[in-house]
C-alpha cells in the first residue's frame, strides 16, 4: 500500500480520502531534519502552510510522486526542485476564497469599529464607549488591489455595502471590472484616492513590499491598509512607520515577513492595527472544501491517474 504523510493538521474529511488508498501517517510540527529522515518513507506529502518542503527535502524524497498544499499558494514548497525530481505539486486554487474575501471584510470592519480592543476593555471590566468611536465604511473608497477570485468577492460584498470600488490589477479587463461594479485605475491613483486598501495578489517579485515607504507617502492620512494576500508585499518597518506617525490611519494585517509572526512593532500600534496569526482560510467549510480537493487529486495519482499541477 502507498504511503501518504500528512505534515500539517488537515480536515478528518480529507484523511478518509486518503486512507481509502494509503496508510495514512499524520505527523505535524516536524522539525526540518526529522522531516528529511522520513519523507524517503513515502509516496505522497500533504501540507498546508506550516511545513516548509525546501530542496533538501525534496533531494531526500526518494519515493515521492505528489506534493500536496491544502490552500491556495505553493509558496512553501521549492516547485522547481520538485519539478526537476518529477514530483507533481498540487493545492487548493478555490477552496478557501470566501473565507479568505470574508475575514479581509471581517478586519476592515473590525479596524474601523475598534472591536478587537473594545472587546479586551469590556473584558477587563470597563465601560468605555467614548474610547472606541470608529469610522463608517459606507460611502467611503475602497482600493481593491488584484481583482481575482477574493478581490472579486470582496469588490461584490463591499460595494453591497454602499462602498465605492477603485481596482487594480494589470492583468484584468476593464469590462470584467465594470460587471464587477469597480473601476480600473492606475496603482498611484488607488493609493491617492482609498479610504481603504485592500490586498488580494500573490507575492512576486513584482509585489514583494509593494506597500513600501514611497506607496506609503501617497495615502490620505485617513487611509487604512487591509492584507489578508501574503506577508512581505507591505513593507513592515515602514508600515509601523507610517502608522506611527498617521501616514496613514490603521492597518490589518493576517500574514507577516516571516511567519509565525516573532517579535514586531506591529504589536505596539494599540486599537490602530489588528492583527491576526494567519487564519484567512481558517474556517470549518474552506478547511473541509481545500482538504478534499487536495487529498482527492492524491488519491488519483497514486491510482495512477493524471494529477491536475499546480
Ligand atoms: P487569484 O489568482 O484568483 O487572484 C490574484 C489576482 O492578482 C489576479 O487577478 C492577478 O491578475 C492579480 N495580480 C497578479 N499580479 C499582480 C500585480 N503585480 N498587481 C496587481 N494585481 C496582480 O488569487 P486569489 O485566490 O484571489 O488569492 C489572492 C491572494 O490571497 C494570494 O496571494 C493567496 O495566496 C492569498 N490567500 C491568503 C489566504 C490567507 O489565509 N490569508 C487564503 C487564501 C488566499
Ligand atoms: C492559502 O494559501 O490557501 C492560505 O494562505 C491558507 C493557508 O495557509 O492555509
Amino acid at each position: 500500500m502507498p504511503k501518504v504523510l500528512v505534515s500539517d493538521p488537515i480536515d478528518q474529511s480529507g484523511l478518509d480520502i486518503l486512507a481509502q488508498v494509503a496508510q495514512v501517517d499524520v505527523k505535524t510540527k516536524l522539525p526540518l531534519e526529522e522531516l528529511v529522515q522520513l519523507i524517503p518513507n513515502y509516496d505522497a506529502l500533504m501540507i498546508r502552510s506550516g511545513t516548509k518542503v525546501t530542496s533538501e527535502v525534496i533531494e531526500a524524497a526518494s519515493q515521492l510522486k505528489i506534493i500536496g498544499r491544502a490552500g491556495v499558494g505553493v509558496d512553501n514548497v521549492d516547485v522547481a526542485a520538485a519539478t526537476r525530481r518529477g514530483i507533481v505539486v498540487v493545492n487548493s486554487p478555490e477552496g478557501n476564497t470566501i473565507a479568505a474575501a470574508e475575514h479581509a471584510l471581517a478586519m476592515m470592519l473590525s479596524l474601523s469599529r475598534n472591536i478587537p480592543e473594545a472587546d479586551k476593555s469590556v473584558k477587563a471590566s470597563a465601560w468605555d464607549r467614548k474610547k472606541f468611536t470608529g469610522v463608517e465604511v459606507y460611502k467611503k473608497i475602497l482600493g481593491v488591489v488584484g481583482l481575482g477570485k477574493i478581490g472579486s468577492h470582496v469588490a461584490t460584498v463591499a460595494r453591497a455595502m454602499g462602498m465605492n470600488i477603485l481596482a487594480y490589477d494589470p492583468f484584468i479587463s476593464k469590462e470584467r471590472a465594470a460587471e464587477l461594479g469597480c473601476t480600473l485605475v492606475d496603482l498611484d491613483l488607488l493609493f491617492q484616492e482609498a479610504d481603504y486598501i485592500t490586498l488580494h495578489i500573490p507575492k512576486t517579485p513584482e509585489t514583494a513590499h509593494l506597500i513600501n515607504a514611497e506607496a506609503l507617502a501617497k495615502m490620505k492620512p485617513t487611509a487604512r491598509i487591509v492584507n489578508c494576500a501574503r506577508g512581505g508585499i507591505i513593507d513592515e518597518a515602514a508600515l509601523h512607520e507610517a502608522v506611527k506617525n498617521g501616514t496613514i490611519a490603521g492597518a490589518a494585517i493576517d500574514v507577516y515577513e516571516s511567519e509565525p509572526l516573532g517579535e514586531s512593532s506591529l504589536r505596539e500600534l494599540g486599537k490602530s492595527v489588528v492583527l491576526t496569526p494567519h487564519l484567512g482560510a481558517s474556517t470549518a467549510e474552506a478547511q473541509i472544501n481545500v482538504a478534499v480537493d487536495v487529498a482527492e487529486q492524491i488519491r488519483d495519482v497514486l491510482l495512477g491517474l493524471p494529477a491536475r499541477s499546480a
